[in-house]
């Protein structure tokens, strides 16, 4: 029995085309890893050989899928066995303990996931189904680097009572900064909230712990306009924004952002993406300030709000709750 931690989490380590044949260098959770490809495999080590604690990535190969250590030369399979040390006299049997860490990997959404121990929870979906469907096109924007922790990132992703000051012009709330009573839903897989300003319905769906989807649906054409929204927007079109918070050590987080839209399908895509680096860096130099870097957990630390706080009190439940939760780890 272990604490069930961030680590038994799916996050993304990086794009499918960050990572190629050649072994390379990547961090999640303050980890070292080696990653490369072998046929349709993704695998995934700690960057670390155990016999004398060299990084393979320092020029280390790989043979036959097996990683080979650059110092001594000893290769690890794809499970982390050991499976051969030059230095050995015919006969001499490997040892037992030559082991790497191996981790789970996964690639989709055009990205190559990890999990560094027994995942807690089933593999991340997206609203909607989104990539599956015919009448969504989801594409990804761009991958952004923030000197903060993945939980005070997400919270900027989750919290819309900024809008009208951190994005003037761009995302405000249609109905002004007054932020009206709303529900806040837990679900399986993480929390669920909506927030109707008249103009759009803003749908949150957050997956526990760093992924959150802000599914905007116009109820009301005439309402307003956003950045994001098409030019002829009608009712029941969707512009889904997700973000995806990969945590790559406690003050360094990457943000995976990518956008879908069930409508203006002829159109370029780069009318939607366009506006991500204005209001992604709007963001970062307000979140990059944050102290203290990691959010507190203790509902008694810092001020809410009942209601444009309520989505992050929820949240901050949940990570405190990690805190305390205990998983079997094989
Ligand atoms: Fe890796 Fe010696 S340190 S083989
Ligand atoms: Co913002």
């Amino acid at each position: 029995m272990t604490k069930l931690s961030l680590r038994h989490y799916w996050h993304p380590l990086a794009t499918s085309n960050e990572v190629s044949e050649a072994p390379a260098r990547f961090f999640m959770l303050g980890e070292q890893l080696v990653a490369y490809r072998w046929g349709d495999e993704v695998r995934i080590f700690k960057d670390l050989c155990i016999h004398r604690g060299a990084a393979f990535t320092a020029g280390g190969t790989v043979r036959d899928g097996n990683i080979v250590c650059p110092y001594h030369g000893w290769a690890y399979d794809g499970s982390g066995a050991c499976v051969h040390i030059p230095s050995l006299q015919p006969g001499q049997p490997i040892p037992e303990k030559a082991r790497a860490t191996a981790y789970q990997a996964r690639e989709a959404y055009g990205l190559v996931w990890v999990c560094l121990a027994a995942p807690a929870m089933p593999f991340p979906v997206w609203p909607d189904d989104a990539w599956n469907r015919d009448d969504y096109r989801v594409v990804f924007v761009k991958a952004y680097d923030w000197k903060a922790s993945a939980g005070r990132v997400v919270e900027n992703a989750m919290d819309m009572s900024h809008f009208n000051f951190v994005h003037t012009g761009y995302t405000e709330l249609a109905d002004g900064p007054v932020i009206k009573p709303y529900e806040v839903t837990r679900t399986e897989r993480g929390l669920n909230y909506a927030y109707d300003d008249g103009h759009l319905l803003r749908d949150y769906v957050v997956e526990f712990p760093f992924l959150v989807h802000d599914r905007k649906s116009v109820v009301n054409a005439a309402g307003g306009k956003t950045w994001s929204d098409g030019d002829n927007a009608k009712s029941g079109d969707v512009t889904l924004l997700s973000f995806l918070a990969a945590p790559i050590d406690e003050v360094r987080t990457r943000i995976y952002v990518f956008v879908g839209r069930n409508h203006s399908l002829d159109r370029e895509d780069s009318a939607f993406t366009a506006g991500f680096d204005i209001v992604m860096e709007q963001d970062q130099r307000i979140v990059e300030t944050q102290r203290p870097e990691q959010i507190p957990t203790a509902i008694s630390e810092e001020l809410h709000l009942r209601f444009p706080d309520a989505g992050a009190v929820q949240y901050r439940r949940m990570l405190r709750d990690l805190d305390k939760a205990e998983a079997f780890v094989p």
